[in-house]
């Protein structure tokens, strides 16, 4: 099997990893990919935009790919599964109408109430007057989203009436035509992803992610600093209950929409103290870091699990089988992230931090003058696995000690919630 496989995160890393693990996977090309997707055996980076649907069509047909993953939302977004699709060629991910589930949160959040699904109250507004009088009405806090992708950036969780209005008149002053406010939750955030082929949907391993820069969850939201599964609040009741009354529907809601849902649902979820779970948002791809805490415990191979969705034969394929143990996942970033940063630090420690056992993905690197250095803001996630997440928790930040870049950034306390559980 060929596989190609598009982006260049710690997330597609993660991918290629896994899919590498099976013989049956001959190569794999990563448009663009990293300096960690370079490195590896069967694998090599081809330096097209994640855009380019001419220059990936072309290379899959001519090469007799066996099947394009997509990794981040932007070219689901755009098209690519349509556009490649039109030439026969076989995407794990959805169409450009199934990405809007991401790209559009006033759409996802008609079709959540369409479904009739548990999630936060919320409004649509075209224009900042009657926004901002609406939330003179609520309470604070209160919620405000662009509409749009924003890269992890179109969300504030207000605090005061005042600071929701704010948030108001710079999206409007933006140019962003609709804006969502929605009511406020609280509990404990999960992250669910799900395979599913348009009819069958299988949930992954729940997984938390750690959202804020700071520690204790304080400062700028960030695409994720850390990560560790199975989370234990999602029990294996509430998937359950998960599955059936948000992931299903959604798959139902997608269908009477016409919509051919193929790669995966992730559902971002609050836990409400009561223990009922409601959507906050839904993407249309793989986690970032999400999939570098659940994939290590993957045992079924990855490639018939994304074939088949590919094909809509996911109900034929067995039960997803897992690893016994928990994963645990350090983001490191680079100082400013997620604002301003450097790049160009040079990293050192790699391979005595994976001596030590842990799995050490490439974000934001590249090779300088035979020299790894640092490439964007998310640098590196490093994971371990281990018995329960005290052990998975001291082999991860054990290896995390051994890297170092300057102006090197994380945070001590993932997982700290869970540490003490087994
Ligand atoms: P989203 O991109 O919609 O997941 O929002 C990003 C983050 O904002 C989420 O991970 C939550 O931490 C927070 N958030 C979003 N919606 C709500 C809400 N209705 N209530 C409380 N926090 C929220
Ligand atoms: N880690 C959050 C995301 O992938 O959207």
């Amino acid at each position: 099997m060929k596989v190609l496989l598009v982006g260049n995160g710690g997330r597609e890393h993660a991918l290629a990893g896994k899919l590498l693990e099976s013989q049956k996977v001959r190569q794999i090309i990563c448009v663009p990919g990293n300096s960690g997707t370079a490195s590896m055996e069967r694998c090599q980076n081809l330096p097209l935009r994640i855009d380019d649907f001419e220059g990936i069509g072309r290379f899959a047909l001519v090469h007799n790919t066996s099947m394009v993953v997509v990794g981040p939302e932007l070219p689901l977004a755009l098209g690519i599964t349509d556009y490649l699709k039109r030439q026969n060629i076989k995407v794990f991910g959805p169409n450009k109408e199934g990405a809007q589930i991401e790209a559009s949160k006033s759409w996802a959040k008609s079709l959540m109430q369409e479904a009739g699904m548990p999630t936060a109250y919320a409004e649509v507004f075209t224009d900042a007057t009657t926004a901002k009088a609406y939330v003179a009405s609520q309470k604070a806090p209160i919620v405000v989203k662009a509409d749009g992708l924003a890269a992890g950036k179109g969300v504030t969780v207000a605090a005061t009436v005042e600071e929701a209005q704010a948030a108001i008149d710079d999206l409007f002053n933006n140019k962003c035509p609709l804006v969502v406010i929605e009511e406020y939750l609280t509990g404990e955030e999960v992250s669910v992803l799900a395979l599913t082929d348009g009819l069958t949907i299988r949930p992954l391993l729940p997984a938390q992610d750690h959202k804020r820069i700071g520690e204790g969850d304080t400062g700028a939201n960030t695409g994720g600093m850390g990560a560790y599964a199975p989370a234990p609040i999602a029990t294996p009741a509430l998937m359950e209950r998960i599955t059936q009354e948000i992931l299903e529907p959604a798959i139902a809601a997608l269908q009477k929409r016409g919509i051919d849902y193929r790669g995966v649902l992730y559902a971002g979820l609050m836990i409400t103290p009561d223990g009922e779970p409601k959507v906050l948002e839904f993407n249309c791809r793989f986690g970032d870091p999400e999939t570098q805490a659940i994939l290590p415990l993957l045992e079924t191979p990855l490639e018939d699990l994304l074939l088949a969705c590919t094909q809509q034969r996911l109900a034929e394929q067995p039960p997803i089988s897992w690893k016994q143990g928990v994963a645990a996942c350090v983001v490191i970033a680079a100082d400013g992230y997620p604002g301003d940063y450097q790049k160009g630090q040079v990293i050192t420690g790699i391979e005595k931090a994976e001596e030590l056992g842990a799995t050490v993905f490439h974000a934001g690197t590249q090779m300088k003058n035979k020299q790894l250095v640092t490439d964007g803001g998310r640098v590196l996630a490093v994971t371990a696995i281990g018995e329960n997440f005290e052990q998975a928790l001291t082999q991860a930040y054990a290896a995390v000690d051994c890297i170092k870049f300057e102006g090197m950034y994380y945070r001590r306390d993932i997982g700290d919630r869970v540490r003490k559980q087994v």
